[in-house]
């Protein structure tokens, strides 16, 4: 199953995912909400005895969404399909490490998430000025150590080559 959170705070020059960039987190709720229905129309055309092995977040930035939204969508989707219980899934969510901290890694860990996926790019100050997206390595290693601590056994981090002002050279 995929679930695209359509939502960033800010917006990145480079970026070609399908977006809503807004600092109003209510204007995620009328997505939820149709969200919702569509969950229930959707199991509707399902065998509730099939095991959901792979579920995936993405965005957009599914950690725009605040820590009270976040679990509702899991909670309406374990309601409607058969999500396992035992974290044998890949139950796996894009996060952007400069609007998440350790309290939001734990919930999304509660939440029954295993595999997490973090937005860097680049770790260039120039390119990441270039591209309006600043993130310093160390808020991103933090999420990183963050996610290993509460237990996810899979992470890994998005890098981009071909922004603005990289080279071979600076990429490496
Ligand atoms: C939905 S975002 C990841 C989560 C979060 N929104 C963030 O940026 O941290 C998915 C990834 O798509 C990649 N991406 C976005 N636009 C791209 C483009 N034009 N070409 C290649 N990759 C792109 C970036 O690496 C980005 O981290
Ligand atoms: S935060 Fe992620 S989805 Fe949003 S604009 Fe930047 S790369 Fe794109």
């Amino acid at each position: 199953m995929y679930f695209h959170i359509p939502f960033c705070d800010t917006v990145c020059y480079y970026c070609a995912c399908n977006k809503i960039i807004t600092r109003n987190r209510a204007h995620a709720e009328p997505y939820l909400e149709n969200l919702f229905k569509e969950v229930v129309l959707q199991a509707a055309l399902f065998d509730n005895k099939r095991i959901v092995n792979q579920l995936h977040w993405g965005g957009g930035t599914p950690t725009f969404l605040d820590c009270g939204q976040m679990s509702r969508p899991m909670a309406v989707t374990r309601q409607h399909f058969n999500l396992k219980d035992d974290d044998s899934g890949e139950y796996s969510i894009e996060i952007d490490p400069r609007a998440t901290d350790d309290q939001t890694i734990r919930q999304l860990r509660e939440l029954g998430f295993n595999r997490i996926s973090l937005g860097v790019q680049d770790f260039d100050p120039a390119v990441q000025q270039a591209v309006n997206r600043i993130q310093s390595e160390a808020q991103t290693f933090a999420v990183l150590e963050a996610a290993r601590k509460h237990g996810f056994r899979s992470t890994s981090i998005d890098l981009i080559y071909g922004l603005s002002l990289q080279t071979v050279a600076s990429f490496g």
